[in-house]
């Protein structure tokens, strides 16, 4: 079984990843040129082998070329999104490891909670180019058309009481924020729980989904949907949905922006696992909360009611302070908060 979070490291055996990974790493990490003959031997296999892959990645849209008595160098990578590119791009010990792709499926999520219930290692993750049954929060569906997005979920195996699952969104929805600034020169922000936005638009969408006996997890599935490369919105949402591509005005390489979110959640799970609350990440996650110091709706069972956020708790709830000076903390899957002008 692959090595989880728990577990004393094991390092990172090659035989985890296929040739075509090994192949696409070797090339992206050689300083200008790489022979084929260093490739062969590194990786114990024949010429021909390696000029099958080289010819099956020029196929797929990479740019490889070859210059004799130099060897092969990677000139650009275009947006693409398979299991080999994935794994040649990942950097973590766990998570994202073990990786499942699927040009088109129903829901990642769904895919993932199947692979959990038979047995998948902790960290596995389901991407997808394309989804035909996307869920969203509140049983409303996530838009999934092909080649523009990230739909991805990942499988978790944490050893916690199953009410502290909640928090679990919150630790996903701080490390995408950050692996999106670690890639792309933009600025995102929290909406309490857990969306992410930039300027006020909705970027991405997490849903976290658990399947638990009453006081044991079998396993939480946490998927994620992000607006990448869209240039454009359905009527419904385009007055409060942004795309990265519409806020840095050029394409965003999916994988690498995958690879950055599953090192950021691995640094970040095993600190919640440690602490077993998200006391280790509420001062970032208060530096990137939207709400704080703002008047938000608190639309719940009862009458709305208008409220100052300020700030989360260590375990995950939204403190806000009433017109008449009290001050309550807001569970997430009870209410949903806006802001009291529109969405933020
Ligand atoms: C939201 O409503 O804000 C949550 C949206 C979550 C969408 C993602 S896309 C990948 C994963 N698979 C799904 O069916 N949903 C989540």
């Amino acid at each position: 079984m692959r090595e989880g979070p728990g577990q004393a490291g094991r390092a990172y055996a090659r035989g985890d990843v296929t040739m075509k990974a090994e192949i696409l790493k070797m090339l992206r990490e050689a300083d200008g040129y790489i022979s084929g003959q260093q490739i062969c031997e590194k990786l114990g296999v024949s010429r021909t082998a390696v000029w099958k892959v080289m010819r099956q990645l020029r196929e797929e849209g990479y740019q490889v070329e070859a210059v004799r008595n130099r060897g092969y160098h990677i000139a650009g990578t275009p947006d693409i999104l398979t299991k080999e590119e994935l794994e040649s791009v990942m950097t973590t010990r766990w998570a994202g490891r073990n990786v499942v792709y699927y040009d088109e499926t129903d829901s990642t999520n769904l895919r993932v909670k199947q692979i959990g219930d038979a047995g998948a290692p902790e960290g596995t993750l389901a991407v997808a180019d394309m989804q035909t049954a996307g869920r969203g929060r509140r049983g409303r569906a996530w838009e999934s058309p092909p080649a523009s997005s990230i739909y991805m979920s990942i499988l978790l195996r944490p050893d916690i009481a199953p009410e502290k699952a909640p928090m679990l969104t919150l630790v996903m929805a701080c490390s995408v924020a950050e692996g999106i600034m670690d890639c792309e020169d933009v600025a995102v922000q929290i909406k309490w729980p857990n969306d992410i936005i930039i300027k006020g638009k909705k970027l991405v969408g997490i849903l976290t989904e658990m399947s638990s006996q009453v006081d044991y997890i079998n396993h939480v599935t946490v998927g994620v949907g992000i607006n990448v490369n869209m240039t454009g919105f359905p009527e419904e949402i385009k007055e409060t949905a942004t795309s990265l591509r519409i806020e840095t005005g050029h394409m965003v390489r999916r994988s690498s922006l995958i690879a950055a979110i599953m090192k950021r959640l691995e640094g970040n799970y095993e600190i919640f696992l440690g602490t077993g609350d998200l006391s280790g990440m509420m001062e970032k996650y208060g530096r990137m909360l939207v709400n704080l110091n703002r008047e938000v709706l608190i639309l719940g069972e009862g009458e709305p009611y208008r409220a100052l956020a300020l700030g989360i708790t260590k375990t995950g709830e939204l403190i806000v302070r009433r017109e008449d000076g009290s001050e309550e903390e807001i569970f997430a899957g009870e209410v949903s908060v806006r802001g009291v002008y529109g969405y933020v």
